[in-house]
């Protein structure tokens, strides 16, 4: 029996019998013929697929803008999804006027793009809207040809008459003001009413061939496969996306996304500067879909959060049936994208020991933009200290070798040493002799290596510019 699919589309109910695999871009502009939503790039680079997703939480209804490239069918079921047509009044949105206003499109390819990500920015934030949110609204979202100038200034504008004309949005107010449609008032009510047909017949799949968290590795990758197979859905699992502190531990869901970690209170504590190293990781959109156990999954040699975690000595816990295995991290990546999981096995959650109040996390990423790119080499420290001396000292470093590097030999000479610029460089030949790059698309062999050398610098020069100064290494080394 095929399990059918229901979710609201726009304003109308649909169920659906079509492959829960399937790319929600593909099913609207081959299935439904709605081809307001563009397709691009097709790997989450662009935004011109941007859509929104509204779903109950509680008794609250709330929207999200989602790359439709990147998002599977099956999970629409009980949400509402809305596309650039369902936006659509007898009048201009004030949005759409602000584009024409200022003539912020020209082709249009990415207009419908970026008026979703708008939309979803002023029915989902929670504090009062300004530019700087905005302006963060729309990292996702590339054009080709008007020029970005355009672009601000149409959501400058929107944002300062907004502000004149009263401030804070939700849902009531974004309707009264005509930036979306009467027909979201009833949303809620009928997606309480569709939940009365949702039965959780995905996650009971027997073997499924794919298991997918966020799908933002795997539909960049895969998506046509994917849209002929069965899927088990971990999404469903809601225990699987907390973090909790259990004695002197942290855990975290494996399904907590890159967004939900910055945002927690508990990383924050451990990992003060964690919001800024998120950023520099994807974009706003993928973010929120992209999962901490998706980037260990991966294995990709250069996964920040894999080099984040393995300088905290992470530990990872791994289930099949009743089955659960704990496994140190930097045990658990065997060449590259290859890992010790076995079949069948789902990665339920990642414990990190509390560290002492004396440790201090840096983390460091090279990367030819500064957003949204992949890191030639990224690299973080947990270093603990007493006065000058190093006294629990782990490296990890990506995009010097098949796996997430964790640096043994280089942490355990640092150990014990003080913190001066003649034992750092010390390190250096032993960093050298642990890592073995190769030259790709992000940086040849060689500059991977001088990047080691001084991410390892930077790290110290950072976390202690009272002991250690760039200008040592240039003069002494
Ligand atoms: C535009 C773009 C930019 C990106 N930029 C970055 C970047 O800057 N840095 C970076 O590190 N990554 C980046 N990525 C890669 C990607 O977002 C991350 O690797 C992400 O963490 C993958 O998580 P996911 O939940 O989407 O994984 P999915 O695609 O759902 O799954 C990936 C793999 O892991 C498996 N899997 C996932 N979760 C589990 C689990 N709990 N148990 C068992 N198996 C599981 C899946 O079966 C699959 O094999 C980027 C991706 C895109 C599309
Ligand atoms: S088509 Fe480019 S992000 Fe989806
Ligand atoms: S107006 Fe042409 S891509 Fe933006």
């Amino acid at each position: 029996m095929i399990d059918q699919i229901h979710f609201i589309l726009n304003d109308r109910t649909v169920d659906t019998s079509q492959p829960p695999g399937v790319t929600v871009l593909d099913y609207l502009r081959q299935g439904e013929r709605l081809t307001g939503t563009k397709e691009g790039c097709k790997e989450g680079g662009c935004g011109a697929c941007t859509v929104l997703l509204g779903e109950l939480q509680g008794e609250k209804l709330v929207y999200k803008p989602l790359l439709s490239c990147l998002l599977p069918l099956g999970e629409l079921s009980g949400k509402h999804l809305v596309t650039i047509e369902g936006l659509n009044r007898k009048q201009l949105s004030p949005i759409q006027q602000a584009f024409v206003d200022f003539g912020a499109t020209q082709c249009g390819f990415c207009t419908p793009g970026i008026v979703m990500s708008l939309t979803g920015y002023l029915l989902s934030t929670e504090t009062d809207i300004d530019e700087a949110g905005i302006k963060t609204a729309l990292h996702n979202n590339l054009c080709r040809c008007t020029g970005y100038g355009a672009i601000k200034r149409a959501a400058s504008a929107l944002v300062q008459s907004l502000l004149d004309d009263g401030g804070f949005h939700n849902l009531e107010t974004c309707i009264d003001k005509g930036i979306i449609p009467e027909y979201f008032r009833h949303i809620s009510d009928r997606l309480h009413q569709l939940s009365q047909l949702i039965t959780e017949t995905q996650n009971n799949k027997v073997s499924p061939q794919f298991t997918v968290a966020g799908g933002t590795d795997l539909y960049v990758e895969q998506a046509d496969i994917l849209a002929e197979s069965s899927i088990r859905f971990l999404n469903q699992s809601p225990q699987m996306k907390r973090i909790s502190i259990d004695g002197n531990s942290i855990r975290i869901g494996a399904l907590t996304t890159f967004a939900d970690l910055a945002n927690h209170p508990a990383i924050i504590n451990l990992i003060p500067d964690i919001q800024a190293y998120i950023q520099r990781i994807a974009s706003v959109l993928i973010r929120q879909r992209a999962t901490v156990g998706g980037n260990i999954i991966t294995a990709s040699p250069i996964g920040d959060v894999c080099v984040m975690l393995l300088a905290l000595n992470a530990n990872l816990l791994l289930q099949a049936g009743d089955n659960i295995r704990n496994v140190p991290l930097r045990d658990f990546f065997q060449g590259y994208k290859k890992t010790g999981k076995k079949p069948g096995e789902i990665l339920t959650e990642i414990i990190i020991s509390l560290p002492s109040a004396a440790t201090k996390f840096n983390f460091e990423k090279v990367s030819k933009r500064q957003y949204l790119d992949c890191a030639a080499v990224n690299s973080a420290i947990a270093i603990r200290f007493a006065g000058d001396t190093i006294q629990e000292f782990s490296i990890s470093m990506g995009g010097v070798a098949p796996i997430p590097l964790f640096l043994k030999q280089t942490s355990n000479y640092l150990i014990g040493k003080q913190i001066t610029p003649k034992n750092i460089a010390g390190a250096f030949p032993i960093l050298q002799g642990e890592i073995s790059p190769i030259s790709d698309i992000h940086g040849s062999a060689r500059y991977k290596r001088l990047l080691a050398r001084q991410l390892l610098i930077a790290h110290f020069t950072k976390l202690f510019s009272e002991f250690i100064n760039l200008k040592d290494f240039y003069e002494t080394n």
